[in-house]
């Protein structure tokens, strides 16, 4: 499974790529405005900290505008991943994307069905909203589980699907269990896939224990 970081924060981004954990950074608009960055700028510098796709996402709603941010943004650095909203603009840009070689992470997912015609539309990347149908009382999981049976159904579909919108490292572990291929997860979730009490209480008892040795290894 690959770990990407959503954020557009670049010193998070550096501070958690020394980690050797990050495959990958989304970005979207909002993260952006939060940024408080210019697009280009920002993701020229996450460009060259993170090796792997980088998502940058289009402003415009129609085909052409798409198409013509997409030649801006491609043009920063060989691993921008171009994201598109799941609209039929959208999937029209994919498409034409997609035979240009480009990357393409198509975003706001909340069913199967937008899913199965981003991957016929050659879709690089899936991006589900777990978290934001949990939200409204559903169950962000479902479509993961869905999604991951309908493509794996279909060999030649090679869309990954990549879990967006995650807000624990429950949804992360629930992702695994279903073989999705991508979480992209907010800092916070990725530091917190790593926290528990027993082993911070556990290190503790060794190191006093350690100290009452009176040894040193070196
Ligand atoms: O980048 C897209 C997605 O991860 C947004 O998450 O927390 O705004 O629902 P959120």
């Amino acid at each position: 499974m690959k770990f990407f970081i959503d954020t557009a924060d670049v010193s998070e981004i550096k501070d958690l790529s020394s980690s050797g954990f990050l495959d990958g950074v989304t970005t979207n608009p909002s993260l952006i405005k939060k940024s408080g960055r210019n697009i280009n700028e920002v993701i020229a510098e996450i460009c060259d900290i993170v090796p792997g796709p980088v998502s940058a996402e289009v402003a415009a709603t129609n085909y052409n505008d798409m198409i013509a941010e997409a030649q801006v943004l491609k043009k920063i650095a060989k691993n921008v991943t171009i994201k598109v909203p799941l609209t039929w603009d959208g999937l029209k840009a994919c498409r034409t994307l997609r035979d240009e070689d480009v990357l393409v992470n198509v975003t706001l997912c909340f069913s199967a069905s937008q899913a199965l015609l981003a991957a016929k539309s050659g879709a690089t990347f899936i991006s589900p909203f777990v978290g934001r149908l949990d939200d409204i009382g559903l169950d962000g999981m479902d479509l993961i589980s869905d999604i991951c049976t309908i493509y794996s159904n279909y060999p030649n579909l090679n869309t990954e699907v990549l879990v967006a919108s995650i807000r624990s490292p429950k949804h992360v572990i629930e992702a695994a269990k279903m073989g999705a291929d991508i979480v992209t997860l907010p800092p916070n979730v990725l530091k917190q896939l790593i926290s528990h009490p027993l082993t911070d209480n556990g290190l503790k008892a060794f190191l006093e224990d350690w100290k009452m040795t009176g040894q040193s290894i070196t």
